[in-house]
């Protein structure tokens, strides 16, 4: 079914919205409006640059990655141009399945030329014809404003042949994923595409080099695409102003659990985990935050600075964003069994570690719900570091991330 609208409203009242700000206030359908808001301002200046100049603008701004793994976006798109085999592909990561994310979401729900239009700016930088709008299958909502949105771009050619006037050609296809976790993975969502199994890739070769159908591919999320708007608007050296010198920018941030105020925040790098709090405004005294999602992990500490090297610092990280909060009435023993029944459940199965990993994980987390017994607790240490070091992608390297931080931190099971 379709979720409810509410759950993600961007919450109002915060100044200095830059990604959000058009959310809940234009009308999402109408290309004309957001024309007026100064859309397509950002694909001029890059037409006025040249694919070059984008891609020392992304560079110069320190953009990174915002699905999870913050890498240099600049970095990637550079690495694609360079490429001498053609086609070169881009793929719009929009399988956003990390359990607490609802960022994209929103993005593409709210304001979905804008994904449309970063899209092109990415494709025109890196050499691209075709881009792969790859979504989430349980979004129905943000899927029809995109397939509107997309038509009605191509239809006022904007997208196509020869875009604004230029000897430019790009076009988007939208394709839905069928409700696995592992199809978010880059290589993954490549054989999905292709007509294969959603299964991942080992990487190097890394996708700029040799992605989709083979060919040098630029993969980015949603949220990254869109910073580039920013970016081309108004300058790289003022983007770049925003956060840290190593965080860069403003960031999305889910907030769930025992708060008065769920929803999407926007801040700039730098805030700290109070400062969110002080907005979200939690419901009794938290007892720990889950960061980054169930591939996260748990902190206490509310000073952390939401950025990419203090929660790294602070042992931690940001993740896609989420910000899970928990008091004193959460049942931590059951919560840190559906984590591992999900990664159990979403393990693609393809390689030992994890298939096997995850499923010793979930029965020793169920016995220790039982009874607390020391061996079983050596276990999950030694199951969860094997997973970490031999699993092939992501899912099986963070699975037992949550899990170690809350017997560590939380005391769970002491
Ligand atoms: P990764 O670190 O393997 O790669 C990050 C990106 O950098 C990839 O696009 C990769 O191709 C590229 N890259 C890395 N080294 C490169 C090199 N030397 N040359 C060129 N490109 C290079 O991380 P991965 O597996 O892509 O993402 C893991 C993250 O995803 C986790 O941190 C997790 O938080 C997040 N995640 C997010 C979800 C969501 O719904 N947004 C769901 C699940 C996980
Ligand atoms: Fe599949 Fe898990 Fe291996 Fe990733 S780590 S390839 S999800 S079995």
């Amino acid at each position: 079914g379709e979720p409810p609208a509410e759950a993600a409203v961007p919450q109002a009242g915060q100044d200095g919205l830059v990604l959000l700000r058009r959310i809940g206030v234009a009308d999402p359908a109408s290309l004309d409006g957001y024309r007026a808001d100064g859309g397509y301002a950002a694909l001029r200046r890059a037409f006025r640059l040249g694919p070059a100049g984008v891609i020392r603008e992304v560079l110069e701004s320190g953009l990174v990655g915002r699905g999870g793994a913050a890498f240099p976006t600049g970095r990637k798109w550079d690495a694609t141009a360079r490429q001498p085999d053609h086609p070169h592909y881009l793929v719009c990561n929009a399988d956003e399945s990390e359990p607490g994310t609802f960022k994209d979401r929103v993005i593409m729900e709210g304001d979905p030329y804008a994904l449309v239009e970063a899209m092109t700016i990415a494709a025109y930088a890196t050499g691209c014809a075709k881009g792969y709008l790859y979504i989430r299958g349980e979004y129905p909502r943000a899927i029809r404003r995109l397939e509107h949105a997309i038509a009605t771009a191509r239809a006022r050619g904007l997208l196509g042949t020869g875009i604004l006037g230029h000897a430019f050609d790009f076009d988007i296809e939208l394709r839905r994923g069928a409700g696995a976790y592992i199809c978010g993975e880059e290589t993954a969502i490549f054989n999905s595409i292709e007509g294969f199994r959603g299964e991942p890739r080992s990487k190097p070769p890394f996708p700029v080099e040799k992605g989709l159908f083979g060919k040098p591919t630029v993969v980015n999320n949603v949220e990254t695409l869109v910073n580039v708007l920013p970016i081309l608007e108004h300058g790289a050296q003022a983007y770049a102003a925003i956060g840290t010198e190593a965080s860069t920018g403003t960031k999305l941030f889910c907030v769930s659990g025992n708060v008065a105020r769920p929803g999407i925040y926007e801040l700039p790098f730098g805030a700290t985990l109070r400062d969110l709090m002080d907005l979200a405004n939690p419901v009794g005294e938290p007892r720990a935050v889950l960061l980054g999602g169930a591939a996260g992990a748990f902190v206490t500490d509310l000073d952390i600075p939401l950025t990419f090297e203090g929660t790294r610092q602070a042992g931690a990280t940001l993740g896609s964003g989420v910000v899970l909060v928990l008091d004193d009435s959460v049942d931590l023993k059951a919560m840190l069994l559906r984590i591992a029944e999900f990664f159990r459940d979403e393990s693609c199965g393809q390689c030992v570690p994890c298939r096997v990993g995850t499923v010793r994980q979930e029965e020793a987390l169920h016995r220790l719900s039982e009874r607390v017994d020391e061996r079983d607790l050596l276990l999950l240490r030694e199951v969860g570091q094997t997973m970490r070091d031999a699993s092939i992608c992501g899912l099986g390297q963070t699975a037992w991330n949550a899990v170690e931080s809350a017997i560590d931190r939380l005391g769970v099971y002491r």
